[in-house]
């Protein structure tokens, strides 16, 4: 007999609202999938174990989500409540709660849930609701109450009647529920509603007139709340993130010039007295130092690490690359798996040249290199500390430049030919 809390993920659904080939909860918000943020989610808050519930797309969900999750197949997607009951046969035996998400909502936060299940169980309750007042319900299941204020139903929108459209308290989705409880119930539930599909959501109903302790915590805001349904959800849910990530970095003391134009992923990294310009866009990881100056006009993207004092202007792309302190990258270039050294001036329209049609390839600027505007690095390639590239030269494969040395040319040449200079 196990206790404990088991995290349960519903992601099974195609998501015809979508208009897609990709399964819903594969979509992504800043480089990462809602399931793979719900997931995570639900991992901070240490279950026993997490169960996702895959059935469209099941191998591409499986293979997007990593670490301790385990996997039970929804065949064919006949509705929440049924997802539930083939996630049964997993769990045998299980004697502690539920926790219940679906797999398409990427912004609540993990205290919210953390705060949640705490109620739940402080209350003694059998089931709860997590719900939210939305000042538009339209699309969500309602909060059913009686007159005393008791949680008694939840009714789709579909099914629901004038009155209860009336209703602004929804369900978020989300719920705590004793596991033997749940199974029970779920037994009982059918799919007597317009989109004979078994809803989940039932079981508040049958749990009320069971005499079950029942509640549902509304949720502080409604932002949390929202749940992908279509294209313009995804666009919500950026939008929404991107605010949390910059006042988040602002609050750290970063200079965001123009929060309208700046798009930064959550998980990217930026220091104090760093100021980022207009029309900027940071992908997820992306470390950036203190006393920076990044843009405008520049991305830079993941697996990126840009030192302290150093400056990215405008129109230059990194990607997997790292940069040194006090380097400046001031216009368009294109820097790709590159290692760059410390006071290393990359002129106007450097390109590193990493992919060969087959692979990618890396190069290495040592520090206090100076590469002369329109400079192309052919990689695999280095250029040594303190050397020179002139404008316009071209840097082959493999020809690396020595420490000091300056090249001119295409394909570049020495022109001090001093060979005895050291390395
Ligand atoms: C559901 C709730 C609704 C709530 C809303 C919150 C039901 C019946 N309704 O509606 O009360 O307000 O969420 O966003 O539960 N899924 C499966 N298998 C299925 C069907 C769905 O795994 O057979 C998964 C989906 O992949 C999705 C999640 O369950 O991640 C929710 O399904 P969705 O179709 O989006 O439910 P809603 O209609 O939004
Ligand atoms: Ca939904």
């Amino acid at each position: 007999m196990q206790r404990g809390v088991v995290g349960i993920v519903l992601a099974a659904g195609l998501g015809t609202r979508m208009k897609s080939s990709r399964a819903k909860v594969l979509h992504e918000v800043f480089g990462r999938s809602l399931v793979g943020r719900v997931v995570d989610n639900v991992k901070s808050l240490r279950p026993t174990g997490i169960l996702v519930v895959v059935g469209y797309d099941r191998d591409k969900v499986i293979r997007s989500l990593s670490g301790r999750v385990k996997f039970v197949w929804q065949k064919k997607q006949l509705g929440t409540g049924h997802a539930l009951r083939v996630s049964e046969r997993v769990l045998k035996g299980f004697r502690g709660n539920l926790f219940i998400v679906p797999g398409d909502m990427p912004l609540l936060c993990a205290e919210t849930l953390r705060r949640f299940m705490t109620s739940h169980s402080k209350h003694r309750l059998s089931l709860s609701v997590l719900s939210a007042r939305m000042k538009d319900p339209a699309g969500y299941g309602r909060i059913v109450r009686d007159k005393a204020g008791c949680l008694i139903a939840i009714r789709e929108e579909l099914d629901a009647t004038a009155s209860e459209r009336m209703i602004h308290e929804v369900n978020t989705g989300i719920y705590c529920v004793d596991a033997v409880l749940c199974f029970r119930l779920l037994r009982g539930i059918g799919a007597k509603n317009k989109k004979k599909e078994f809803y989940l959501t039932d079981l508040v109903d049958l749990a009320h007139r069971h005499g079950f302790r029942i509640e549902a915590f509304p949720l502080a805001g409604e932002e949390e709340a929202l749940g992908i349904n279509d294209r313009s959800g995804i666009m919500q849910a950026h939008r929404v993130i991107r605010m949390r990530v910059l006042s988040g970095l602002m609050k750290n003391g970063v200079t965001i010039v123009d929060p309208e134009t700046t798009w930064i992923a959550d998980g990217a990294r930026v220091g104090r007295d760093t100021t980022i310009h207009p029309f900027t866009y940071i992908e997820h990881g992306v470390r950036i130092g203190k006393h920076c100056e990044i843009g405008p006009f520049s991305k830079i993207r993941s697996g990126s690490t840009i030192k302290d004092g150093s400056a990215i202007g405008s129109f230059v792309e990194v990607v997997r690359s790292s940069v040194g302190k006090r380097t400046r990258i001031k216009h368009l270039s294109y820097i790709g798996d590159a290692a760059i050294g410390d006071d290393v001036n990359v002129g106007a329209g450097t390109i590193t040249a990493n992919f060969d049609g087959k692979k990618k390839s890396k190069t290495t600027i040592g520090s206090r290199a100076l590469i002369g505007s329109d400079t192309v690095l052919v990689a695999p390639v280095s250029v040594g500390k303190g050397a020179r590239t002139g404008a316009g030269c071209v840097v082959t494969k493999k020809h690396n430049v020595r420490a000091g040395d300056t090249v001119v040319g295409v394909p570049a040449r020495s022109i001090k030919n001093d060979r005895r200079r050291k390395r």
